[in-house]
């Protein structure tokens, strides 16, 4: 399984799962970029996995399947204008030969949703590297269950969010702890990937439980105002 990143818009990820021919496509808020890349790769494309409902996240689905029509879209009742399957916490199914899981990862849409294939998480904007989606509902306690979800999942696991927020959240990060060494290195290595123009994700499980203050936030309390902060950053 080889995972590539579209990109689309000024920061967005579409990330392309690929197996053989065949690939998975998640949260296509744009379709040329999609469509040029499944063409150049000479891929089928079997399924389109949607986190959540926003414009920059589904955008591409209705021309993606113009040019694709048997393939299959799994996203949550939020996204039911488009989805034909629509999956919910606890679902599994499986694409390209492997086992999916879906959790909810509500907070930054009352719907959102996020997908665990084999050791990769496609989270959409759940969760960032540094950092976790803005929480447009208003619930900060559904996002900061959220948060407690992906702590109890496996170190090891890959992280592929939908946004190139890095560099932003990690220098929040050392605004608000400037004396804390593991996330200044870890600004200094987001910077030069950035100059090189290179991602700075997939990241893991356990390197968001040392960088990501949103994860290490231990009470509701120390969330909320983290978020409101950084909503202010
Ligand atoms: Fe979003």
């Amino acid at each position: 399984m080889i995972i590539h990143p579209i990109k689309a818009f000024a920061d967005n990820y579409i990330w392309c799962i690929q197996e053989e021919t065949e690939a998975v496509v998640v949260d296509p808020g744009t379709a040329n970029d999609v469509l040029d890349f499944l063409e150049e790769k000479q891929l089928r494309l079997a399924a389109i996995l949607l986190t959540h409902k926003h414009e920059d996240h589904t955008g591409g689905v209705l021309e993606v399947m113009a040019r694709h029509p048997e393939c299959q879209i799994y996203g949550p009742k939020e996204t039911e204008t488009l989805a034909n399957h629509v999956v919910e916490e606890g679902d599994t199914f499986n694409l390209l030969g492997h086992p999916i899981q879906v959790f909810e990862t509500a907070g930054h849409t009352h719907g959102h949703i996020s997908f665990l294939m084999g050791n990769s998480l496609f989270c959409g904007d759940a969760l960032f590297s540094a950092g976790c989606g803005r929480v447009f509902t208003g619930d900060y306690e559904a996002q900061y269950e959220t948060l407690q979800k992906f702590k109890r999942l496996d170190e090891d696991i890959h992280i592929y969010p939908g946004h190139e927020y890095t560099e932003t959240n990690l220098r929040f990060a050392y605004d608000t702890q400037p004396d804390n060494e593991k996330i200044f290195n870890a600004l200094k290595k987001v910077r030069d990937l950035r100059e090189k123009g290179e991602p700075t994700l997939p990241t893991t499980i356990g390197r968001e439980k040392e960088i990501n203050l949103f994860l290490r936030a231990e009470t509701l309390e120390d969330f909320i105002e983290l978020r409101n902060a950084r909503d202010d950053f």
